[in-house]
């Protein structure tokens, strides 16, 4: 059965810019409901942390250094189906393929800087939903 829980964060870049309120809005405007959220701004340790199964690849000293540059915003998201929904409201990682009217065309600007993060597995929504967020934080 396919889980009804996702984790996002909205990246430096597009909060940095102002766009918060309009990509909430976009994504409770898709049928999501926020359960939780905070603003935040990750130390680099614990950007490491959240994203350790990359760290074998080239570009991950540049995303950690990139998501601890800022505050982000970071939410769970409940709806049926939750990580594939989501992650089809996004679009794929790099904006430019993405279709226009998915948040990463709409407000992300390069594979790196592209402004949301979506959980790709049911099991990985429920490790990063555990990684911001206690019991007492989830409504
Ligand atoms: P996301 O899918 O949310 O989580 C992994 C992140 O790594 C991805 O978004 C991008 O921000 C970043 N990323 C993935 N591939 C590349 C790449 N080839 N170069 C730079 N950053 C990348």
């Amino acid at each position: 059965m396919q889980g009804n829980k996702t984790l996002t964060m909205i990246k430096p870049d597009a909060v940095q810019k102002g766009f918060t309120g309009k990509i909430l809005e976009q994504i409770t405007g898709a049928g999501f409901r926020i359960t939780a959220m905070k603003m935040l701004h990750l130390s680099i340790p614990r950007a490491e942390l959240f994203y350790a199964v990359h760290r074998d690849r080239p570009f991950y000293s540049e995303l950690v250094q990139f998501m601890a540059s800022g505050p982000i915003v970071a939410a769970i998201l409940e709806k049926n189906n939750a990580v594939a929904d989501f992650r089809a409201l996004i679009g794929p990682t790099d904006p430019a393929k993405a279709s226009s009217d998915s948040i990463r065309a709409r407000f992300g600007s390069s594979v790196q800087n592209n402004a949301i993060h979506g959980s790709d597995s049911d099991e990985n929504a429920k490790m990063e939903c555990d990684f911001f967020f206690n019991q007492l934080e989830r409504f």
